[in-house]
């Protein structure tokens, strides 16, 4: 049975794996607090990024001494395995460490068995202290590895009325400065930011991260844009501006005289900038416009993507939810009226009310004048069915 001092160095350590929230893939974000054998902190450590200590290890370091016959208390099993760095059971137990309290079990066939591990070597090992809170700090990794793709954010910003975009195309500023802070939270702590090639056309995004973060020396995500064509990315670009990674993914039967213009700006772009940039060629999507997205998703997994934040735009977000491929969805709704222009989002293959996808909101917070809502697909489909709706439409 854990303690109350190991509950509140459990909620420290998960605050320090949240430091590293985009930094680490492929590696799960991880936070360590080493309590002595008295049960006071001795020292703290998180995994800051991939090829770097565990976080047990920094934990151990911070420590010294004064972990012998202590107590590791760790938000994800110790691993066991040899990776880019050593198992960090044997570093436990050559630092004497007497016991391990540990939060969630680690899915991975190579990494897991840490328990079991620990056992052998003689430390006592206790697993499921506020599980819930740390896999809530882990969801992007540990949705990547249950379902062996990079776990999808959808992203978007909406008036009351739904609308991404005025009639004309422009969609800046729909929302507010704070909401727009936010945005680059979500950036700083995903591995890639997806967008589409219409989105590209009308916007000229950067997707970069700006601001503190970047001042501070976050790892930018890799840009990426939807493009079968290979034609959105004029010369002068913004996503070719050497800020971060850029990946055009075209489709393998794009012509060559778009391809080859295109592998000209994105050399060019590297060059210049301090990132690489690349295309890759992907199949196209089976039915409807565009690239197959779940081979989109493969290729950014095979590139150590863990986590994406889907920008849109509207078409490219209805192929990752017609296809299942959304795992969460943020939507910033701003007390703005336009009504005209574009959809918040457009076709997701939903032709009928009983196919309507529904979503459980988890959370709903004011940033400066808008509403953020957080939401995941609920877990099955809509309780009613056409029959059982009434005849007239809803008011
Ligand atoms: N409010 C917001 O949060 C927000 C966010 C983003 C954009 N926007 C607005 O949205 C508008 C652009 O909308 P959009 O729908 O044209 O942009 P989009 O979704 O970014 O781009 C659509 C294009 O993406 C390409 N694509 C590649 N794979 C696809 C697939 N599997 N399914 C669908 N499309 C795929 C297709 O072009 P190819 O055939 O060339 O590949 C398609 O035409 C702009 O006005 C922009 O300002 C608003």
């Amino acid at each position: 049975m854990a303690t109350a001092a190991e509950a509140q160095a459990m909620r420290r350590a998960i605050a320090l794996a949240a430091r590293a929230l985009g930094d680490t893939s492929p590696n799960p974000v991880v936070g360590c607090v080493i309590l002595d054998a008295a049960g006071f902190p001795a020292g703290e450590g998180h995994h800051a990024r991939a090829g770097g200590p565990h976080a047990e290890v920094a934990a151990l370091a911070d420590a010294g001494e004064r972990a012998r016959g202590g107590t590791a208390v760790v938000t994800l099993e110790p691993c066991s395995h040899t990776g880019r760095t050593g198992p960090c059971v044997r570093a436990l137990a050559e630092a004497g460490v007497a016991r391990v309290v540990y939060a969630v079990a680690d899915p991975t066939p190579a990494a897991g068995g840490g328990a079991a591990a620990l056992d052998a070597a003689g430390i006592e090992a206790e697993g499921g202290l506020l599980a819930d809170e740390a896999a809530a700090g882990n969801e992007p990794w540990l949705t990547s590895v249950l379902r062996g793709r990079p776990y999808v954010l959808w992203k978007y910003a909406a008036t009351l009325d739904g609308r991404s975009a005025a009639a004309d195309g422009t969609s800046r500023w729909i929302t507010s400065p704070a909401a727009r802070a936010d945005v680059h939270r979500l950036r700083a702590e995903a591995d890639a930011v997806v967008v589409g090639s219409g989105t590209v056309r009308a916007d000229d995004p950067q997707l970069a991260v700006r601001g503190p973060r970047a001042e501070a020396g976050v790892t930018q995500p890799l840009r990426v844009v939807a493009d079968s064509g290979g034609t959105a990315l004029a010369p002068g670009a913004r996503l070719l501006d050497g800020g971060a990674p850029t990946l055009v993914a075209v489709a393998d039967d794009a012509p060559g005289a778009a391809t080859g213009r295109l592998a000209a700006l994105l050399d060019a772009a590297a060059a210049a900038g301090g990132h690489p940039a690349g295309l890759v060629r992907l199949p196209r999507a089976g039915t409807g416009p565009g690239l197959d997205v779940a081979a989109l998703l493969a290729e950014l997994y095979r590139r150590d993507v863990r986590s994406v934040l889907l920008e849109g735009g509207p078409t490219l977000a209805g192929a990752f939810l017609a296809a299942g491929l959304v795992d969460r969805v943020v939507c910033y709704l701003a007390p703005v009226l336009l009504g005209a222009g574009p959809p918040a989002l457009a076709d997701a293959g939903i032709g009928t009310i009983g196919e309507a996808l529904r979503l459980d909101v988890t959370a709903v917070d004011h940033l400066g004048p808008d509403l953020r809502l957080t939401a995941v697909p609920g877990p099955g489909p809509a309780p009613a069915t056409a029959t059982e709706l009434p005849a007239t439409k809803e008011s």
